[in-house]
């Protein structure tokens, strides 16, 4: 088995090529990642000499035309995937999201492949006020990360309706774990705390998100690949539901670090209040969630804690102008 994994010099997708090497060693893996400001060679730090590594663009036919052939699956992380960038230009967003994910089905139906999983997100449901979302709920995104990633998972359906290419869509929840850009939640909160700065709650910090640790997003694609029915749709969400709050303390708890780090500023537009996942599709197939979620935060703080020399050369590089830019230039910092 010859897997392209898409995508995968950034957080998850780095996260499923380690898994990928522990879980199936004889499995060949290609990456395909163009390494963006979210893609870092480090990631794929202990694995770089079993894996073919490709620097490109999955929206350039001619370097995605290079990598399919010869692959049996493939596996597409590859996405801008920051909510409050894509509000700010979503032009990059629409060029990969939704573009690049045209270019990897056109290729996979002229070329053909086992299995083409589109790595989707619960943001497409929008914001749920309540219950769980199903894989048959209406999409209603609400920002245009969540609208670019809804575009693609759509797409995606139709390469299966229309030319039979063997897709399967994953909806995961918000992970988190080692290696997570340190423009999100959990790694900003984590680094700032660190370095005694503050911590920004957008509004009064009450929007839910339902996580779940990497680990588990991984083993959940994987057993989508192995055992998932072409065409269909597989919810993948931890079942931890917290809202931002709740988040900031538990992070700032592990971290060791003083509450009076946290402060409220303006809100996110267009917020969504509410993700939460039904996920019982997949667990049919007999995956389900095991990282304990207070025990998968303390270890993810302690990661970021013990691998300072990961993250401080993306905060005080392009990290930097970002902070500036959205949160001190407009009032969040
Ligand atoms: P990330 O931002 O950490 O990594 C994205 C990777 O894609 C980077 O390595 C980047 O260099 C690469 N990339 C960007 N544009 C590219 C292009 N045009 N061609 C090739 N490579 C390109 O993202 P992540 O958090 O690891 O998310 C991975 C996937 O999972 C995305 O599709 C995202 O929508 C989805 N997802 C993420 C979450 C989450 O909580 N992070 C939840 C559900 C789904
Ligand atoms: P984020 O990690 O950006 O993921 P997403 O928007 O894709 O869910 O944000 C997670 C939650 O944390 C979301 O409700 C927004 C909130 N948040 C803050 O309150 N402050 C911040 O600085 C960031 C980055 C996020």
């Amino acid at each position: 088995m010859r897997i392209l994994v898409t995508g995968g010099a950034g957080f998850i997708g780095s996260n499923f090529v380690h898994f990928l090497r522990r879980e199936r060693p004889d499995c060949d893996i290609v990456v395909l990642d163009k390494l963006t400001y979210a893609g870092n060679p480090a990631n794929l730090e202990g694995v770089e000499d079993e894996i073919e590594f490709i620097k490109g663009d999955v929206a350039e036919f001619e370097d995605v035309e290079a990598v399919v052939a010869g692959c049996d699956s493939i596996v597409n992380f590859a996405a801008e995937t920051h909510v409050d960038r894509s509000i700010v230009d979503a032009d990059a967003f629409i060029r990969t999201d939704i573009y690049g994910a045209y270019v990897l089905l056109e290729t996979a139906r002229a070329l053909g492949v086992e299995c083409f999983i589109q790595i989707s997100t619960d943001e497409v449901y929008g914001e749920v006020a309540e219950g769980f979302s199903v894989e048959t709920d209406p999409l209603m995104p609400r920002n245009p990360y969540a609208a670019s990633k809804a575009g693609a998972d759509r797409l995606a359906y139709s390469y299966w309706a229309t030319h039979g290419v063997p897709v399967i869509i994953s909806r995961g929840s918000n992970n988190y774990g080692p290696r997570q850009y340190p423009e999100k939640l959990i790694p900003l909160f984590v680094t700032n705390a660190i370095d005694g700065l503050e911590c920004p709650i957008y509004g009064e910090g009450k929007a839910v998100r339902d996580w779940i640790h990497v680990d588990d997003h991984c083993r959940g694609i994987l057993t989508m690949l192995e055992q998932g029915e072409p065409g269909e749709v597989y919810n993948c969400g931890g079942g931890n539901l917290r809202d931002t709050n709740q988040m900031a303390e538990g992070i700032l708890g592990a971290a060791e670090a003083p509450l009076d780090l946290l402060k409220h500023v303006p809100d996110r537009v267009g917020h969504d209040m509410r993700y939460a996942l039904d996920s019982s599709k997949l667990e049919r197939l007999g995956w389900k969630p095991e990282v304990d979620f207070a025990e998968g935060l303390r270890r993810t703080v302690q990661w970021y804690k013990d691998n300072e020399d990961w993250w401080r050369p993306i905060k005080s590089g392009e990290f930097k102008q970002w902070w500036k830019h959205y949160y001190l230039d407009q009032g969040r910092g």
